[in-house]
């Protein structure tokens, strides 16, 4: 049996803590999977009554194990109160900053040194943005491993949960009819899309201040980007695979002023000045597409399309893998174009992974022009299951310390370096209306090449 363990969540009454957090680790306690949690401490400002009813309804016997701390993170007489708390537990602390990113530093300058004083084991996770930008990323690395060992602190991010990403990996590394093909010489170019049909959700105060580019594509996008491009790691171990993440995110080219110019495509929905919260003169992209490149032996030349956005037609989280097309004299032979290839991984609207072929239908003259033909799998249809919340999963993971799916104090300054060319350029905004599949810049974009958005 695993060490005994507290979790603390700062920020515990907030909306990741009661909509994600709670009811994860309520599943994972009722189902037996961590019989070894002792307590649970939801720390905020006040008592939320929202946060009761999470606390203490979910179920009868994880509700046991719910306290509450009356918790201000720039507060020093906080902090006075936690420790108290701490020595009176055993086991090993694990504490999750779910609050803005604004107050991370904060709370970890505060945190640190009350930790230090403990000899239990700890863990420390944190949510993302990590940093605004490479320079701040790199100062919240420095302060945190004052405190904390690399394999102490956990940097999560949610989207490594979901059940069609983590299929990444296995579609590729347990198969042997795909890893051959997968490189520049079967692959035309790839798409990750992580489309919204939602706004910004009474989240002004974070998102006006952080904007697209800072709340999905550094993370989100690129994490999705690193599972499938990344070589496989030389055995199935945490730091391997994470290092083989590091080696992709070294190889993706750095652009310059002209590229950020030509290869992104910032805009923002129309009635964004008009939200709650919203500064008047705010500049905040709520889409961002970019086109990247990765240098190295397998992906030279591949052009790798990535767009997210909110206030869309649709909620579409999905990967595109399109093939080359077939060689030109077949077509000719068929008088028609057969479409290209396509392995599709969806992990919303639904949880599945398809593979387009063209295949010729059932009557007609042997030489018919083929069809494009579905071949899916839809997970919980097959399971006849619900899948886990990416949360469930990864909280999992941190409990048995499990680091594979947690990016690591390297990886996330690549990331930033990776984007900071973004950042640093003011490019045009332009302005989309709410509601459409994509905005034209961003079809444009993918148009120049003779290639088409497949959403
Ligand atoms: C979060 C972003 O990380 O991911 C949100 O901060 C976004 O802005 C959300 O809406 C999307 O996650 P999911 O799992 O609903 O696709």
């Amino acid at each position: 049996m695993s060490k005994r363990f507290s979790i603390f969540i700062i920020g515990g009454t907030g909306d990741l803590a009661r909509k994600k957090l709670l009811p994860a680790l309520s599943r994972l306690y009722t189902s037996g999977e961590i019989p070894n949690l002792d307590k649970v401490y939801s720390l905020a400002r006040s008592e939320a009554q929202e946060w009761k009813e999470v606390a203490c309804t979910l179920d009868a016997d994880f509700g046991k194990l719910c306290n509450f701390i009356p918790f201000d993170v720039k507060d020093n007489s906080s902090y006075a109160r936690l420790e108290e708390v701490l020595n009176s537990l055993e086991g090993e602390f694990i504490f999750y900053l779910s609050i803005s990113p604004f107050l991370f530093e904060d709370t970890i300058r505060r945190l640190g040194p009350i930790l230090r004083k403990f000899t239990n084991p700890r863990k420390l996770v944190i949510e993302k943005p990590f940093g605004f930008d490479l320079q701040s990323a790199r100062k919240l690395n420095d302060l945190l491993h004052r405190y904390f060992i690399e394999d102490e602190i956990y940097r999560i991010d949610h989207f490594l949960g979901k059940e069609t990403v983590q299929n990444i990996f296995s579609l590729r590394f347990s198969n042997t009819i795909f890893e051959g093909i997968w490189n520049k010489n079967f692959i035309d170019h790839v798409q990750i899309v992580a489309l919204e049909d939602v706004g910004i959700e009474g989240r002004a105060g974070y998102y006006d201040k952080i904007g697209a580019v800072r709340d999905m594509l550094q993370n989100h996008m690129l994490q999705m980007l690193s599972f499938l491009t990344m070589e496989p790691p030389c055995c199935m171990a945490p730091e391997f695979i994470r290092d083989e993440k590091v080696k992709l995110l070294r190889s993706v080219r750095r652009m310059d002023k002209t590229e950020v110019k030509s290869k992104v495509v910032k805009a923002r929905y129309e009635g964004y000045l008009q939200e709650e919260g919203v500064s008047k003169d705010s500049r905040t992209e709520t889409f961002v597409a970019v086109e990247l490149y990765i240098d190295n032996p397998r992906w030279q030349g591949v052009p790798f399309y990535l767009a997210t956005g909110k206030k869309l037609s649709k909620k579409l989280t999905q990967i595109t893998v399109v093939f080359k097309e077939i060689p030109r004299m077949f077509m000719s032979l068929l008088d028609c174009k057969p479409k290209q290839n396509k392995v599709v991984f969806q992990s919303a609207p639904k949880s599945k992974m398809s593979v387009f072929l063209e295949l010729r239908p059932p009557a007609g003259r042997f030489l018919a022009c083929p069809m494009e033909t579905e071949i899916s799998f839809d997970f919980e249809e097959y399971y006849k299951i619900r899948l886990p919340d990416a949360y469930e999963v990864l909280l999992l993971d941190l409990i048995h310390g499990d680091r594979s799916l947690f990016i690591r104090g390297d990886e996330v300054e690549l990331m930033w370096e990776i984007v900071q060319p973004i950042l640093d350029e003011d490019l045009p905004l332009h302005i989309y209306p709410q509601g459409v599949s994509l905005p034209e810049p961003a079809r444009k974009l993918i148009e120049s090449s003779g290639r088409n958005w497949y959403v």
